[in-house]
């Protein structure tokens, strides 16, 4: 897996992995690996992911074009990426698109480590009222429901159609997506947690 210290891309505005600046995850090792187990996550899904990383690599910008375009079909949806006047801030749009792309490579290279735990903090605070905007200096509304992450994951999670030249073994296609579809799991109930009050995640 990629050292998860190798951090800031500059090419990637707002993008900052790694940074002492990232929140603090209050989650312990002890409660990731619960997660994972209650998940089903193994070292299986995290090797097929790296094994499929070029795929990740390829595949990235159009995965978050279709998720985007789900998004750009449903007024409450593309809401939270409007300005002040209503209309889409074009801007804001591409900066975090890019840091989406990003994410997708990330979910396939990056250890569930320390670095990983505390940006899987900061993700979910930035679709909160404590850092949404703050990366980009946007006037969007404040935050992203919970409930609207929630119903997207299986958005996200269907990406057979990305997926099917990456094998011709069916097992493994199969796997792949599996392991795909945990590892959303795993990382939007990683964003869940500054959304609950203390001690209720
Ligand atoms: C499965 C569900 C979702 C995934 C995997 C996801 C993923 C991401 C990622 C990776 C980022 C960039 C994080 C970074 O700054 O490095 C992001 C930011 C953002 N997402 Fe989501 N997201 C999801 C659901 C949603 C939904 C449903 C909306 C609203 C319709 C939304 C709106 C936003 C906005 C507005 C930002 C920018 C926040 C800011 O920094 O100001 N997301 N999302």
């Amino acid at each position: 897996m990629t050292s998860s210290s190798d951090t800031k891309n500059p090419a990637i505005p707002g993008y900052d992995f790694g940074s002492p600046d990232n929140a603090r995850s209050s989650v312990s090792r002890e409660d990731l690996l619960h997660l994972e187990q209650t998940l089903g996550w193994t070292g299986e899904d995290e090797r097929l992911l790296l094994k499929h990383v070029e795929l990740f690599r390829t595949k990235a910008g159009q995965m978050v074009d279709s998720w985007r375009a789900v998004i750009g079909a449903q007024s409450h949806l593309s809401y939270w990426f409007g300005g002040p006047d209503g209309k889409p801030d074009d801007e804001y749009k591409a900066r975090v698109k890019a840091r989406f792309v990003q994410w997708v490579i990330d979910v396939a290279t990056r250890p569930h480590d320390t670095n990983w735990l505390n940006y899987q903090e900061e993700i979910g605070l930035r679709h909160t009222p404590e850092k949404k905007n703050k990366t980009d200096g946007s006037h969007t509304p404040p935050m992203v429901p919970l409930r609207y992450l929630l119903a997207f994951i299986p958005v996200v999670t269907d990406a057979r159609e990305f997926f099917q030249g990456a094998t011709s073994d069916a097992r493994e296609l199969t796997a792949l997506e599996r392991a795909w579809t945990k590892a959303v799991h795993l990382h939007i109930t990683l964003w869940s947690r500054p959304y609950t009050r203390d001690g209720l995640w």
